[in-house]
């Protein structure tokens, strides 16, 4: 293996650039060319490539969002898509692929791999930690914390006024944001994807808290639930009690912007150093993850067909902080 290309793909997440540095800065390490693919499948489909060195990932490491940019990219989705995609490849040289996304990256490489025998290591980069075969995900502890900063200001003026806020935040499926910003906000009920909620007994709790005098209450709810949205569910909540004034805060994008965390950071440092060095070493096909504090690695087929459930006690320490 001598030349590798490296792109992010699908939603950016904070510490998506402290994985590119990573990778740039071990591929010379070990010796190899390095070249950055501009924004996704659909820069590698148009051959927009760029070799990299040390100083083009100067002062990158602690930056938001990602310097190679980022697509979702419908052409590659095609055999046709991606056979282009390789021809560009096979003209720059490159015999490697480290991508840096979400499931929806990593099934794309995994096709690649299929169809072309293209080598590759996945990195997990999306802020909806909702990718089996890893405990974290890159982003994931930054956009954590941005919804928890916000619900903290959120719930000053919620006091403030006495009102009942419902905030939405991202996750697509997945309600790890959720649950996680929901314990460290302290809020009166989370609503996740991975769980049916009753509005009656939503409601029944919040009058419950309204009889006991509590004038004000946070309700997380994860996008992409089957209860509906945050504005749905709150106007549903209007229709059964008036205990509360009641308003909506959409999070949205605010959640995958901004410098990332220690955590990430170092998170995406150790694995972008492992996917060039399980590249070089022969390993394909696979995703590298974060497992107990050790970096591991986990094919394709093995992970990408099983659900990433939320943990169990997650749930039932917010359900015991939540009466
Ligand atoms: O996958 C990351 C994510 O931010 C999800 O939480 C969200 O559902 C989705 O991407 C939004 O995608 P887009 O930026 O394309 O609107």
């Amino acid at each position: 293996m001598n030349r590798i290309g490296v792109f992010t793909s699908g939603g950016d997440a904070p510490g998506m650039n402290a994985a590119i540095r990573a990778v740039v800065r071990a591929g010379i390490f070990y010796n190899k060319e390095i070249v950055g693919i501009y924004r996704g499948y659909e820069g590698m489909i148009e051959g927009d490539f760029e070799e990299m060195n040390v100083r083009s990932v100067a002062n990158i490491l602690q930056r938001g969002g990602t310097m190679l940019k980022s697509a979702r990219s419908k052409e590659f989705r095609t055999p046709e898509g991606r056979k282009k995609a390789f021809d560009q490849l096979k003209k720059h040289n490159i015999d490697g692929l480290i991508g840096i996304g979400g499931d929806g990256s990593f099934t794309g490489m995994h096709h690649l791999f299929l169809e072309h025998g293209m080598p590759y290591i996945c990195i997990p980069g999306t802020i909806d930690n909702d990718i089996p075969g890893t405990d974290y995900t890159i982003g994931y502890d930054t956009a954590t914390n941005t919804a928890v900063e916000a619900i903290d200001k959120i719930r000053d003026t919620a006091l403030s006024h006495n009102r009942l806020f419902f905030i939405e935040v991202m996750g697509r499926d997945s309600g790890y944001i959720a649950i996680n910003s929901g314990i460290a906000g302290g809020a009166v009920s989370i609503i996740i994807p991975e769980e049916e909620t009753s509005i009656d007994e939503l409601v029944e709790k919040l009058n419950k808290g309204g009889k006991k005098k509590k004038t004000s209450s946070l309700v997380i709810v994860a996008e992409g639930g089957k209860s509906g949205s945050a504005m749905e569910i709150a106007q549903k909540v209007k229709e059964k009690s008036s205990y509360f004034d009641t308003k909506v805060t959409i999070l949205g994008h605010l959640q995958r912007g901004g410098s990332p965390t220690y955590f990430d950071r170092v998170l995406a440092s150790k694995m972008g150093v492992a996917a060039v060095e399980g590249l070089d070493q022969g390993k394909t096909d696979s995703m590298v993850g974060i497992s107990h504090h050790e970096i591991i690695f986990n094919d394709f087929e093995k992970i990408m067909n099983q659900p990433k459930d939320i943990h169990k006690d997650d749930l039932r320490i917010a359900k015991i902080l939540s009466i």
